[in-house]
C-alpha cells in the first residue's frame, strides 16, 4: 500500500511524530509543506492564530501536492487556537487527485486540542476524500506508543469497502 504523510511544523513537533510514523511503515512518502508567510513565535500567536481560527486558507509549497498515485494520504497539523493551522488548510487545497481517497488524520497540541482534527476532517471530506480517523498527541508525549500504535493501525488497517 501506497502512503505519503504531508504535514506543516512550526516548531518541530508534528515533524517528529511524521517521522516517527514514517519509520513505522513500509518506505511511505514525507512532504513537509511550509508556509509561505513565515511565522515567528511571537507572530504566529498574534497573527497566526486568529487566521487558524477563522479557518484560513495559506498559501503553502508546493502549491500543488499530487497524491493520486497512492492508497492513503496522511495529513499532520499543529493545532493552533483549537484549529488546523492555515498551512493545513493549504495542504488540503493543494491537494491533487483527492477525490474518493482514504485519509487520516494526526494533531500535535500543547493538551487542548479542540475541534482541531475535526475541522480538518470537515475540510477533507469537502475536497472528498474518506477520512478513516484521527490520533491527537500531546506535545509533552511525542513518544506516545499507544497512541503511535493506534496512528500506525489506522494506517495500516485493510481498506474499507466502497
Ligand atoms: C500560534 C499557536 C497557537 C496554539 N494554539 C494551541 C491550542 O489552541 N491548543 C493547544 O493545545 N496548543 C496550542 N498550541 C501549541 C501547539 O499546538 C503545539 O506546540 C504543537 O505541537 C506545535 O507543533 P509544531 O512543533 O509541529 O509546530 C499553539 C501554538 C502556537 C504557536
Amino acid at each position: 500500500m501506497r502512503v505519503v504523510i504531508v504535514f506543516y511544523s512550526l516548531s518541530g513537533n508534528t515533524r517528529r511524530v511524521a517521522k516517527l510514523l514514517a519509520s513505522r511503515l513500509a518506505g511511505p512518502d514525507l512532504v513537509e509543506v511550509h508556509d509561505r508567510h513565515q511565522y515567528s513565535t511571537l507572530t504566529a500567536y498574534a497573527s497566526g492564530a486568529p487566521r487558524a481560527m477563522r479557518g484560513e486558507v495559506a498559501e503553502v509549497d508546493p502549491s500543488e501536492i499530487e497524491v493520486g498515485d497512492y492508497d492513503l494520504v496522511v495529513l499532520g497539523s499543529p493545532v493552533w487556537a483549537f484549529s488546523p493551522t492555515p498551512a493545513v488548510n493549504g495542504i488540503v487545497a493543494a491537494l491533487r487527485g483527492i477525490e474518493g481517497k482514504e485519509v487520516v488524520i494526526f494533531v500535535t497540541s500543547a493538551g487542548v486540542p479542540g475541534d482541531a482534527a475535526g475541522k480538518l476532517q470537515a475540510a477533507s471530506e469537502a475536497r472528498g476524500a474518506r477520512v478513516r480517523g484521527s490520533v491527537a498527541f500531546d506535545r509533552k508525549d511525542l513518544d506516545n506508543e499507544r497512541k503511535m500504535a493506534d496512528l500506525v493501525g489506522l494506517v495500516t488497517r485493510p481498506p474499507s469497502a466502497g
